[in-house]
Order: C-alpha cells, then structure tokens, then sequence
C-alpha cells in the first residue's frame, strides 16, 4: 500500500468528503484542494493539509500538484465541467502525477440523452487520451440522494419524484469512497474503468417500504412529470441549467435503463456493497417526523 500524500479535489463535497474521512482512517495523509480555505478549515478535519485552487483558473492549480503523486478529482453539476476537468489534467500532467482518478456517472456515453452524462463521456475521453495513467469510477446514483426528499418525508410521508416504476441499483457513497481509497492506495487500477452499483435493484415503490420500515411510519412515493419536477425544482430557487440537467437526468433513470447490477463494487470491497436498507437504517433519525 502506498502512503505518499493523495490530492482530492471536490473536498468539501459529498464524495471528496467521504473519500477523506475513509484516507484518514486508513493513515493515508491528504491535500484538499478547496476554492474558500476559510469556509474549508471550518468543516474538514484539522489534520489535512489545505491548498487554495479554483479549477476553472489553471493558474491557481500547479502549487496544489507540487510533490503530489495521485490525485483524485469530482467536481459539482454545472455547465462548464468538460473545461474544469481539462484544467485538472493539464496540471496533472504538468506535475507529472503517477494516477489520476476521475469521479464520472453510470453510462457515460456522448449520444446519451443527458447533459451531464455527455460531459462526463467527454471529459472520460480527454482524460483517456490525456496520456495521464488514469482510473475512471462511473457509480450509479447514491443512495445518499435520498437525503434530499428526508425532510418532506419526516413531515408529510411522502415523496415526489419523476422515475415512475423504474428501479436503479443506487450505491451508498461510502462504498465509493472505500473503492476510491483502494484503488489509489493499491496497484493494478490503471487505465480501468469501473460501473459502480449497488448490490440490487429497486423501484422507487421499494424505496417508499423500505424507508417506511425503518421508521416505523408509512411513506408513499409519487411518481410526477420531468416537467412536474423541473418546475418544482426551480421554484425553490435552484438555477434553470441545475434544474434542467436533474430533470432531464431523472427522465433517463426513469426509462429504467440504469437498473443494472455490475459486479466492480463487490469485486473492489471484497464485499457486498451496502443496501438501501443499509443506509436507511443508519439515516434512520433524518426520515422521522
Ligand atoms: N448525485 C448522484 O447520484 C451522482 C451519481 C453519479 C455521478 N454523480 C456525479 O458526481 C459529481 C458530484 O459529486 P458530489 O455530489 O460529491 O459533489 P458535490 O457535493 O456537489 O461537491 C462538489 C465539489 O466540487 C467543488 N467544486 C465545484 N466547482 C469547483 C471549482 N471550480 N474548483 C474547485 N472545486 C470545485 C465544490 O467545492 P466548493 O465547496 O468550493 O463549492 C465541492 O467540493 C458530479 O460530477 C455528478 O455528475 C452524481
């Protein structure tokens, strides 16, 4: 295992967030590259080390790479990805780092009918073609994305999402930041790609029970309209790009081509992946009135 210090960037964010905590607990040391170290020095924990970077300005990223190794890069839904990714690579490259890690999603294609599905199948190619060694994790949706809809469960027991009857085999962001950690403490991960899910499949219905279970109260899911959802969405203020691109991602889940099961996430944890049971019990307080 090699312990040499790993870059992350997307620290303080839901995947670079876990894949720190999972670091740290296997005495791995880390750089977070974060834009606001103030607002990252109150919430990261004190024993990493922080460097201020922004990825869509390449000249704030080469003091982050110097002495560094591997690097691990997420970044959030936005329009400019493709180029935020590009920056990160070229730096990379620059600083002559041994293995790149690259968060991407399920079904990364360039005809897929998602936006932000399309930018990850371009910055995937850039970054094949960056000549960098380079691991690619294409999860499926998290488990964690339930979190959202908690509080409308707590008060109302119910939910209202646009996937209809689909299932999708959702993985716990835990499990991806273990597989994360692996793959850049431990060899044989270069030039890989690997589609992380879950260990089943469930509907949104499944979900409702499940949820339901754990709580001890009933839940009901309500399956809306993309449009339903986009509308709703930008009513609460999120920015009309956000809004578009969740809907018009939700529309694909709900064609129930993302229900596949792969065998990358127990392979890589020498383990079942964590259920949706696993995560609701453990979220257990989030869901209750
Ligand atoms: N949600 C899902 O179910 C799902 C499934 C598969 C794949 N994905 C992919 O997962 C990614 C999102 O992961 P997440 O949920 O862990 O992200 P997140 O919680 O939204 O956090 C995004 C991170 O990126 C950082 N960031 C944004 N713009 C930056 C910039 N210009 N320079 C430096 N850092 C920047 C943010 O830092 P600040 O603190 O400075 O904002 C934050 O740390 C997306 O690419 C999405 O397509 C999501």
């Amino acid at each position: 295992m090699s312990n040499s210090k790993i870059l992350v960037s997307g620290a303080t964010g839901t995947n670079g967030r876990a894949l720190i905590d999972t670091l740290l607990s296997r005495d791995v040391p880390v750089r977070a590259l974060v834009r606001n170290i103030d607002s990252a020095r109150a919430t990261l924990p004190g024993s990493i080390e922080l460097m201020q970077g922004d990825l869509s300005a390449p000249d704030s990223l080469s003091a982050a790479f110097d002495g560094i190794d591997k690097a691990y890069v997420v970044t959030a839904v936005q329009p400019n990805t493709v180029a935020l990714f590009r920056n990160f690579y070229d730096a990379a490259r620059d600083a002559g780092v041994s293995h790149v890690v690259k968060f991407s999603g399920m079904g990364a294609e360039v005809d897929s009918p998602s936006e932000v599905i399309r930018q990850h199948a371009t910055s995937d190619a850039d970054l094949r073609a960056s000549r960098l060694p380079y691991t690619i994790l294409r999860p499926n949706s998290f488990h964690q994305n339930m979190l959202w809809q908690a509080g409308g469960i707590a008060t109302t027991g119910k939910f209202y999402l646009p996937l209809g009857d689909a299932a999708q085999s959702t993985i716990d962001v835990r499990d991806i930041a273990d597989i994360s950690s692996t793959i850049l403490t431990t060899d044989g991960h270069i030039g890989k790609t690997y589609d992380l899910t879950g260990p089943e499949s469930l509907s949104f219905h499944d979900v409702a029970r499940i949820i339901a279970d754990v709580r001890g109260a009933p839940v009901e899911y309500v399956p809306i309209t993309q449009e339903a959802a986009e509308h709703e969405m930008r009513d609460q203020g999120m920015p009309e790009w956000s809004a578009h691109s969740l809907a018009e991602i939700q529309a694909l889940f709900a064609t129930g081509q993302y229900a596949q099961v792969t065998e990358d996430s127990q392979r890589l944890l020498g383990r079942t992946p964590r259920s949706f049971r696993d995560f609701a019990t453990d979220h257990k307080d989030a869901f209750m009135a």
